[in-house]
């Protein structure tokens, strides 16, 4: 259980939120939520102990472990992957290097033998026998082949690295799961995995992302970073964006009526203050009249992204024909007899095993490159 109390978050005279209280119970999956720059980064800063925030505290149970998804690229690049994803969990980390420490040393001593019988024994607590085939079975599941396993860092390129931090950060169920942003630079395949992976999680998950396709499928709850505060609404993304958007307009509602109360009672006021006999009728409506309060209604930081498309000239039905494209580069086949329409107001999304292709096609497509062959 995780517990954030009375947290308030300030950079110099810039308040991000104040006064939030959410706690995070094991079994949750909670997204975080909101536009760029609300704070979402810095609350799961908060939460982890890297950030001291300005006002208020995090508790957790002692015996809890956190783990979170490390941002830096490049923070383990003279060690192996093996052993970058074990380091996820540092105390077990710590104890294998030691106890290899001790066993490799030419003269052993008896300290040295009661010593490393210790570390063997909370090694052992820790299930330190499997570490090495758990973390090659995380590796295997994101699509990070054996013959990788034992590289150094160093050697992978950028999208597997990002899957070994994410496996690090999965290693060793943690009690307590921090993630920023974990789908990006991921593929299709490695996004459902995790999906999956987040789904039959017994412990606590934290995840800030803007992809509401993975937010509906992994959420049990959302917090929402917006207005200065972090609210917590129980369900997933599809569920709080219809609560909030009720309630937002349920409070424009409510403050429409008491516009209306306000006004009736100004008009009574107005018409009766200077009439004898309703005077006392108008200072009681005068009391009623301060008792009125709006409801604040901030405006939003959040701002729905969108695609404005202003063509020169109205298209027809038929946007785009492809017939029949191939590519071969460098002896490599990239596109193999590739044929499709686009028609008028379709959205496509083009997927490809291989990256390379979506590029290559789309170099094609705006006429940077030639087709092999093309038949129209
Ligand atoms: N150490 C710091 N000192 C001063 N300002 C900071 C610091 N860290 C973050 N900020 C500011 O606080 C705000 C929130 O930053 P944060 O990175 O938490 O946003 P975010 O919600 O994660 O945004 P995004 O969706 O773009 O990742 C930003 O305006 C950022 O510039
Ligand atoms: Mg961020």
């Amino acid at each position: 259980m995780l517990q954030a109390t009375g947290i308030s978050v300030r950079f110099g005279k810039r308040v991000l939120y104040e006064d939030v209280n959410i706690k995070f119970s094991k079994g949750c999956c909670y997204g975080i939520i909101g536009a760029n720059g609300t704070g979402k980064s810095t609350f799961l800063k908060v939460l982890s102990g890297e950030l001291e925030p300005s006002k208020g505290e995090v508790s957790k149970d002692k015996l809890e472990r956190i783990s979170v998804l490390n941002q830096n690229h490049f923070a383990f690049e003279e060690y192996s992957v093996i052993d970058t994803v074990i380091m996820g969990n540092k105390e077990l980390y710590d104890i294998k290097t030691e106890k290899d420490k001790i066993y490799s040393k030419p003269d052993f001593s008896e300290e040295d033998g009661m010593k490393a019988a210790k570390l063997e024994e909370r090694f052992a607590e820790l299930d330190g026998w499997n570490a090495e085939a758990s973390a090659e079975s995380l590796l295997n599941d994101l699509g990070i082949s054996p013959e990788k396993h034992y590289k150094l860092m160093s050697e992978l390129e950028a999208k597997d690295k990002v899957k070994v931090l994410l496996a690090q950060a999965l290693f060793g169920n943690p009690d307590i799961l921090l993630l920023d942003e974990p789908t990006n630079d991921l593929d299709l395949k490695a996004i459902s995995w995790l999906e999956e992976f987040l789904i039959n999680f017994e412990n606590t998950v934290i995840v800030v992302s803007h992809d509401r396709y993975f937010l509906n499928k992994v959420c049990t709850h959302i917090c929402d970073v917006d207005f200065g505060e972090i609210k917590l609404f129980p369900g997933n993304y599809d569920f709080w964006y219809e609560s909030s958007q009720l309630l937002q307009k349920q409070m424009r509602e409510q403050n429409k009526k008491k516009e209306e109360k306000i006004k009736e009672l100004q008009d009574f006021i107005a018409r009766f203050s200077a009439n004898a006999s309703k005077s006392k009728q108008a200072t009681s409506r005068k009391k009623s009249l301060e008792k009125i309060q709006l409801d604040e209604i901030k405006p939003s930081a959040r701002k729905y992204p969108y695609i404005d498309f202003k063509p020169d000239r109205l298209p027809g039905n038929e946007i785009l024909e492809v017939k029949n494209i191939c590519k071969t580069i460098n002896g490599e086949k990239i596109l193999n007899n590739i044929s499709f329409k686009v028609k008028e107001k379709d959205k496509i999304a083009v997927l490809a095993e291989n990256e390379n292709a979506i590029t290559v096609l789309f170099q094609i497509l705006s006429g940077e490159l030639e087709p092999d062959s093309r038949r129209n």
